[in-house]
This record gives C-alpha cells, sequence and structure tokens, in this order.
C-alpha cells in the first residue's frame, strides 16, 4: 500500500514534501485545505512554483486556475520570481494557439520583462503557466490573483499600465 493516495504521489524526493502531505493529510485532502497547504509549501521552500501549484490542485482537486489566483492574490504568498505585481500569462496549447504568444511578446516589449523574470524597478512579475485550466477563455492569464480570459494584447496592456 502507498503512504499516500495514488493521485497524491509527492512530485520529488525532497523530505520536504513530507511537511506539505501531512498538512494535506490532516485535512482530509479536502479542496478547503489550499490555503494552508499553500502556506506549507511556502515556508517549506521559500515560494510556489508551478509544480507546486499544480501538484496542489491535482492533490486537492481544485482547478489549477483557482490555485493560481489564490496563489498572486495573497501577497504573503510568493511566486518565483517576486515583484510587487505578478502577471501570469497561459502559454498552454489552447492559450498559444490562440495568440498567447503575441501578449507575451507584447509585454516583453512595453516592459523589458522576460518570462520568469521581474522587471528592474521590482513592479511587474512575469510568469508563464502550462495550462491554468481555463482553456475555454484561451488566451488566459492571471494579474494579482484576477483570471482573465480571452485577452487581446491591448486588454493586457490596460490591465498593466494600471500598476505602472
Ligand atoms: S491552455 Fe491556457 S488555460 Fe488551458
Amino acid at each position: 500500500m502507498p503512504a499516500y493516495p495514488v493521485k497524491v504521489q509527492p512530485p520529488t524526493e525532497d523530505k520536504r514534501w513530507g511537511l506539505v502531505m501531512a498538512t494535506m493529510k490532516r485535512h482530509g485532502y479536502q479542496s478547503n485545505a489550499m490555503i494552508e497547504t499553500l502556506h506549507t509549501v511556502q515556508e517549506s521552500f521559500g515560494f510556489l512554483d508551478d509544480d507546486s501549484l499544480r501538484f496542489v490542485s491535482k492533490a486537492l482537486n481544485v482547478p489549477l486556475s483557482k490555485v493560481y489566483g489564490v496563489a498572486t492574490f495573497y501577497h504573503f504568498f510568493t511566486l518565483k520570481p517576486q515583484g510587487k505585481h505578478t502577471c501570469v500569462i497561459c502559454m498552454g496549447t489552447a492559450c498559444y494557439v490562440k495568440g498567447a504568444g503575441e501578449l507575451m511578446e507584447t509585454i516583453a516589449k512595453k516592459y523589458n520583462v522576460h518570462p520568469g523574470e521581474t522587471t528592474d524597478d521590482g513592479n511587474l512579475s512575469l510568469v508563464t503557466a502550462r495550462c491554468i485550466g481555463a482553456c475555454g477563455l484561451a488566451p488566459a492569464g492571471v494579474f494579482d490573483g484576477e483570471v482573465n480570459g480571452k485577452l487581446t494584447a491591448a486588454d493586457t496592456l490596460t490591465k498593466l499600465t494600471k500598476w505602472e
């Protein structure tokens, strides 16, 4: 018998996942354990990345877009790297074919920032995701906790300009 339900196997052998698993187990792998689980990931690893968000989504059966929403809404959570604001652009297949690449280029050109980077002034972190579970709204992005779909380059710039 595996120690955990099959779908909740930790992503790596890193012992710190044991702490995360303990938090989820204490809550019976219920979806309402999401925030506490993310806290444990952050305390254990120092930040939340795409793999850990995916893992929490799967283990607690919460849509990935919701996990991304929570992770970017609360300031006590840190996506790597950390800027004052976080813009996640989904580069999954559905979003890519609907123009996510163009969104990314537009942001890179205007703010001189690339995926995984923060602008020099520390204002904007640009993050990519492999799918945030909102494919019907492709291309989708998350702006400080707010999931937005059917984005155009103009919409994206409008949102980011508000953070300047
Ligand atoms: S591919 Fe972007 S939300 Fe699924």
